[in-house]
Order: C-alpha cells, then sequence, then structure tokens
C-alpha cells in the first residue's frame, strides 16, 4: 500500500466500520417506507417475501461489494478498474458514483422535512389534528413553502458536509458510534409506548399474520427492490465503505450482521407503527403520506404524544443523517481517489453541487409541482431513475463481474484472508452466479415494461 492509498483513511475499529455501514443502511427505507409498503401489499405474507430477498439476494451481494472495495481501497470507478483494467467495466462503478449523487439530493428533501417536523413537534405543531385528512392537508402547505423546504434541505446538507469533511474516522465512525446507539434507544421506547395502548394488537396481527392470499407479483417485485435500497445495495455505497477496511477483518461476517441488524430496525419500524396505526382506528394502507399524515393524527389523539412525535421525527432524522453521509461519501471518495482532490475541497464542491440539484426536489411540492414528464415531478423522476433502474442494474452488474468476469475463487481468497472460516462459501458463489443476477434481472425487465 502506498502513501496515498494510506492517507485515504481506514475504520478504527471493525464495529466502527458495522455500525457505520449499519448506518448506511438503516434509513428512512427502513423507517418511512418499509411500514408503508407493507401496510400497502398486505402485511405478513409481503414481510416473510422480503426476509427471503434479504437473505438470498441482499446478504449475498453486500458479501460482493464488501470484498471488492476490501480488495483494491478504492472508490467504485477506482474498484472496477483496478480488479480488470480492460474494457468498459468502470462505467458501472461511474453509474453509482451518479446514482449516489441523485439519490442524496432528494433523500436530503425529505430528511429535511423530518428535521422540520422536529422542530415543529417541539412547538407542538404537529400533533393538534382531529383527522389524519387534516394533517395531510397540513403536511401539503408545508411541503410547498418553497421557503421552509429549501431551509431545511439546506441544514442536512450542511450537517452531511460537516461530518463527511472530518474523514472516515474522525468523521463518520465517530458520529455513527454515537447516533446509532441512540437511535435504536429511541425506537425501543417507542415500540413499547406503541404497543401498551390498548387496541394496540389487531396492529401486530395485521403486520406479522402471514395471509398469502394478499400477496401478489407486484408485492414480490416491490419486496425485492426494497431490499436493494434498503441494504443501500447496487451504487458502490458498500464498496466505498468496504474500502477503508483493514486485511484482518472478517468479511462474511460482516455482510450477515450488518444485513440482519437493517431488517431488526426494518421490523421494528414495522412494530412502532402500525399498533399505533390500528390503536387510534385509522388506515394502514395510507402510502408514503404513511409517516407525515397519518402519524401526526395518531399522536394527536396519544397521551404525550407531542413526546412521541419529537422522539420519532427525531429518529427519522438520524436515520436519514447516517445514510446521507454514505451517500455523500461514495461521489467524494471518486473525487479523492480518481481526480486526486483534498477531502476538504471534494466534500465542499460535491456537496454544494448536490445541493443545487437538490433545490428542484424540494420545490417539486410547490412552485416547480407544475412541470410534469410522464406525470412525475422533478423528485419523482431522481427518485426512479436511481432507484428503480440504477440501483437494480447496478445490482445486477456487480453480481456479474464477481461471479463471471473476477470470478469466485480470486473473490473467495479475499473474503477468506485472515483464515475466517466462510461455511457458505459454496452457497454464496451459486446465488451470486444465478439466483441474485435472474431475480434482479426480472426486476428490471419488470420495471421497463412499466408493471
Ligand atoms: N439504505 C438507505 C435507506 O434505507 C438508502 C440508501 C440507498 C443509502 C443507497 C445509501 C445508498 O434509507
Amino acid at each position: 500500500m502506498n502513501d496515498f492509498e494510506k492517507s485515504r483513511g481506514f475504520w478504527g475499529s471493525r464495529a466502527g466500520f458495522v455500525i457505520a455501514a449499519a448506518g448506511s443502511a438503516i434509513g428512512l427505507g427502513n423507517i418511512w417506507k418499509f411500514p408503508y409498503i407493507t401496510g400497502q401489499h398486505g402485511g405478513g405474507a409481503f414481510v416473510i417475501v422480503y426476509l427471503i430477498c434479504i437473505v438470498l439476494i441482499g446478504i449475498p451481494i453486500m458479501l460482493a461489494e464488501f470484498t471488492i472495495g476490501r480488495k483494491t481501497h478504492k472508490n467504485p470507478v477506482g474498484a472496477y478498474k483496478n480488479i480488470h483494467p480492460a474494457g468498459l467495466w468502470f462505467l458501472v462503478g461511474g453509474m453509482g458514483v451518479l446514482a449516489g449523487f441523485m439519490i442524496l439530493s432528494f433523500y436530503s428533501v425529505v430528511a429535511g422535512w423530518t428535521i422540520a417536523y422536529v422542530v415543529r413537534s417541539i412547538f407542538m405543531l404537529v400533533t393538534q389534528f382531529e383527522t389524519a385528512a387534516d394533517a395531510g392537508k397540513y403536511f401539503g402547505n408545508f411541503a410547498s413553502n418553497p421557503f421552509e423546504a429549501l431551509l431545511f434541505h439546506t441544514i442536512f446538507m450542511s450537517l452531511c458536509i460537516s461530518i463527511v469533511i472530518k474523514g472516515v474516522r474522525s468523521g463518520i465512525e465517530k458520529s455513527c458510534d454515537i447516533l446509532m446507539p441512540t437511535l435504536l434507544f429511541i425506537l425501543v421506547l417507542l415500540v413499547i409506548r406503541s404497543l401498551t395502548l390498548k387496541g394496540a394488537w389487531a396492529g401486530v396481527v395485521f403486520y406479522l399474520k402471514p395471509e398469502f392470499s394478499k400477496l401478489t407479483a407486484q408485492g414480490v417485485l416491490v419486496a425485492l427492490g426494497h431490499a436493494f435500497f434498503s441494504l443501500s445495495l447496487g451504487m458502490g455505497a458498500m464498496i466505498t465503505y468496504g474500502s477503508y477496511l483493514s486485511k484482518k477483518e472478517n468479511l462474511a461476517s460482516s455482510a450477515l450482521i450488518v444485513g440482519a441488524l437493517d431488517t431488526v430496525i426494518a421490523l421494528l419500524a414495522g412494530l412502532m407503527i402500525f399498533p399505533a396505526v390500528f390503536a387510534m382506528g385509522l388506515e394502514p394502507s395510507a402510502g408514503p403520506g404513511l409517516v407525515f399524515h397519518v402519524l401526526p393524527a395518531v399522536f394527536s389523539k396519544m397521551p404525550f404524544g407531542n413526546i412521541v412525535s419529537i422522539a420519532f421525527f427525531t429518529l427519522l432524522a438520524i436515520a436519514a443523517l447516517t445514510s446521507g453521509i454514505s451517500l455523500l461519501e461514495v461521489v467524494v471518495a471518486y473525487f479523492i481517489d480518481e481526480i486526486r482532490w483534498s477531502r476538504k475541497k471534494a466534500v465542499l464542491i460535491v456537496g454544494s453541487v448536490i445541493f443545487i440539484l437538490g433545490i428542484p426536489s424540494a420545490l417539486s411540492f410547490g412552485a416547480f409541482g407544475e412541470y410534469k414528464l410522464f406525470g412525475m415531478n422533478f423528485f419523482d423522476i431522481v427518485d426512479h431513475i436511481a432507484s428503480n433502474y440504477l440501483l437494480p442494474l447496478g445490482g445486477l452488474l456487480i453480481c456479474v463481474f464477481v461471479a463471471w468476469v473476477w470470478g469466485p475463487k480470486p473473490a473467495l481468497e479475499e473474503i477468506h484472508i485472515g483464515e475466517h472460516k466462510f461455511p457458505f462459501a459454496g452457497g454464496w458463489v451459486f446465488l451470486v452466479k444465478y439466483i441474485s443476477p435472474v431475480a434482479v434481472g426480472i426486476i428490471l425487465i419488470a420495471k421497463l415494461m412499466g408493471k
């Protein structure tokens, strides 16, 4: 390793790496999206399909990403170039960097809303609703107000920049070491609060009792797509985080732990939301508005709802922040490694450009709402292209690269460094070679056909 590689930065400990990678995975996807798609697709049976996707497709691809990253100690573009200098594979890394750029630009807008709702909860403004429709109207007014949307988008991007600028160890690792335990603590308290409400049991039954008659083909596709987004796969976030890991650490068990943590948090998020929604007699299938329309109505009816609301939106903001910094880090690592910018220059320039790209997304629910393409506003278009196409395509190509181009043998050598046991080696190769690419290929084709 030369001096430049050393100066890229390393995690201080394996626990630090696992917590940061879990921080990337655990985000708005777990707490905002997972519960609402579960609500829309019928509850328990959907949860089971999701779990199967995580185990058979998500965790194996995460291990593939960690392995490429740790092998090369490079950002996604540099990593592909390093392993396979000939050909166009580096473009897959480039697509990942582009996806990071795009996802952070709109992710920051939603993250900004959560911070705004923390502030509004403190002033008791979001727990005064009679019905979910009132809360929905309030949210609509809020999101269409350009001043606030931009202010909180700015605040969120500034937080990401101020952490990533301090580097891998003293910025990302240190902040995740504090933020992730805080997140877990708040979440557990909220689950207890929700489960102890009168009438909570109906929510638990809806959420966990599988009724396969409610499951549709569409539900299976959504579960698989979400497994990807939730584990931060397909764009090289896990390649980048793996690239700061030392050779002595165990890659396979790290992937397993990160996948398990992400799943446990998503399951707990459902266990926090559904019992409360049912206890207050509201609808579980409200869609994307579940968190901003239905929950404020739930909090309005609940004893100590105001404190619960502050805790809940803080939880969402923390989850978003630890994911936002990983998105920024992918793009920053590219500019540091490949263009040889200093970390400071890379973070400030990349952060500002992502901020600017986020402005039309922030205004998509108000001033820019009328500008639509294929019925989607700017926010939806960026989300749709990055989450529905770039991530699955990136994931598919990562599998093909590891299993067919680089080859399972050198990949397994990297995984085995340090004499770590990997009893599932044969199974992993089989999954990455056949099952994951075929499954991801099916979602991509279904999406392209507009399903
Ligand atoms: N996994 C994050 C979430 O669940 C989102 C994310 C996707 C973060 C891709 C980084 C890379 O919210």
